[in-house]
């Protein structure tokens, strides 16, 4: 790990993150440009950020190709929030969105010369199979589809993540001058506002925070530390290319990810969800019951063959470290 940090300490980068307004992208803008790299941050709805903020629509070329012709990293995280109903409008945009955007950012740098020499594009742990019997790795992982009784929406977001990841790779950029990783995360966890995190905080505090479904399903999860960690690693180590599982090396059922969850609180109950209750909820949130429902038991095998020292490996710590910066005040202003 000395080695990525003298990296990361010694070199000024410029890296754009197309996508980099939501969630994955603030805790990424906010750790590189506290670095002292320059960030640039390609939206829809450019706004004032303590970053470089550029226009696209992620659909057609403009004057933010000028942004990657001079950048040395991008790190792809468009895509409409999959936190909605699937129905035929939303799962079109979620659909298109990704692939799409991704396929103009790979049109754009095959035009560039010099290209970045690093290409991140996110992608998801959810491609891998409904997993509570092992765990899905990368070399070993089966990925999911078809499954014998999985619900539509299961598979229409493995479809999703498959199509993402084909996009991504069958795009003609300038390998091996740009080097190309597809990062499957997981759960990825800060204390901001809005966040998912947050959001299963909020429903520990409102006494709801008991286990979802049968509590048996797996939950996959990184906490942000060693999220961007890992994306730093990614940078250092320019071996390292095609795909790479972003989770802690321990995913854990679902009741008692809650439990510990109610523990780092100071809570002892939480009202238990069954499926019933899940799906109506949901339904009432216009959302999909498949975000907590599925099974994600994903390994970081590659991180871990890399010599990764996760900070946050177990969730008792990662979870009583969120709660405490998120009773931080500072966090919420
Ligand atoms: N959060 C997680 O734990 C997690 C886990 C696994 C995978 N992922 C994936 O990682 C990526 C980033 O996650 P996130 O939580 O940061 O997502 P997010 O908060 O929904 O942010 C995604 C960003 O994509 C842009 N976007 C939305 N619709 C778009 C469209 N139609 N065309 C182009 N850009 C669009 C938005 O930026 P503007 O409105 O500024 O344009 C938005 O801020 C997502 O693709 C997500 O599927 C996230």
């Amino acid at each position: 790990m000395a080695e990525v940090h003298r990296f990361m300490k010694t070199s000024v980068m410029k890296i754009v993150i197309p996508g980099g307004s939501g969630q994955v992208g603030r805790i990424l803008a906010r750790h590189f440009h506290s670095q002292g790299h320059a960030v640039t941050v390609l939206s829809r709805n450019a706004r004032q950020a303590p970053w470089r903020v550029v226009a696209w629509d992620g659909v057609t070329p403009g004057a933010w190709i000028d942004e990657l012709g001079t950048s040395d990293i991008c790190i792809n995280l468009a895509g409409q929030s999959v936190d909605c109903r699937y129905n035929s409008t939303n799962r079109r945009a979620i659909y298109e969105s990704r692939i799409q955007s991704t396929r103009l950012i790979g049109q754009v740098l095959a035009s560039l010369n010099p290209a970045p020499s690093l290409w991140i594009n996110a992608s998801t742990a959810t491609i891998y199979r409904h997993a509570l019997d092992r765990s899905m790795d990368e070399a070993n992982g089966e990925l999911g589809g078809n499954e014998p009784g999985a619900p539509d929406t299961w598979n229409f977001s493995i479809d999703v993540a498959k199509g993402w990841e084909e996009a991504f790779f069958s795009t003609p950029t300038p390998t091996p001058l740009t080097r190309k990783i597809a990062i499957r995360s997981a759960l990825t966890l800060s204390p901001d506002p809005g966040g998912v995190f947050d959001v299963l905080l909020g429903l520990v505090r409102r006494g709801l925070g008991g286990r979802q479904g049968s509590g048996s399903q797996f939950v996959s999860w990184i906490h942000e530390a060693d999220f961007v960690r890992t994306i730093d690693l990614l940078i250092a180590r320019e071996e390292l290319c095609g795909i790479v599982n972003v989770a802690s090396p321990n995913p854990l059922p679902n009741r008692d990810f809650m439990r510990v969850l109610r523990e780092a609180w100071g809570i002892g109950f939480g009202l238990p969800s069954p499926k019933w209750m899940i799906e109506i909820g949901t339904y009432l949130m216009q959302t999909e019951s498949e975000l907590v429902l599925k099974s994600r038991r994903v390994a970081p095998g590659r991180l871990i063959d890399a010599g990764f020292e996760f900070l946050f490996p177990g969730w008792p710590a990662a979870a009583q470290d969120l709660v405490t910066r998120w009773r931080n005040k500072s966090v919420h202003e």
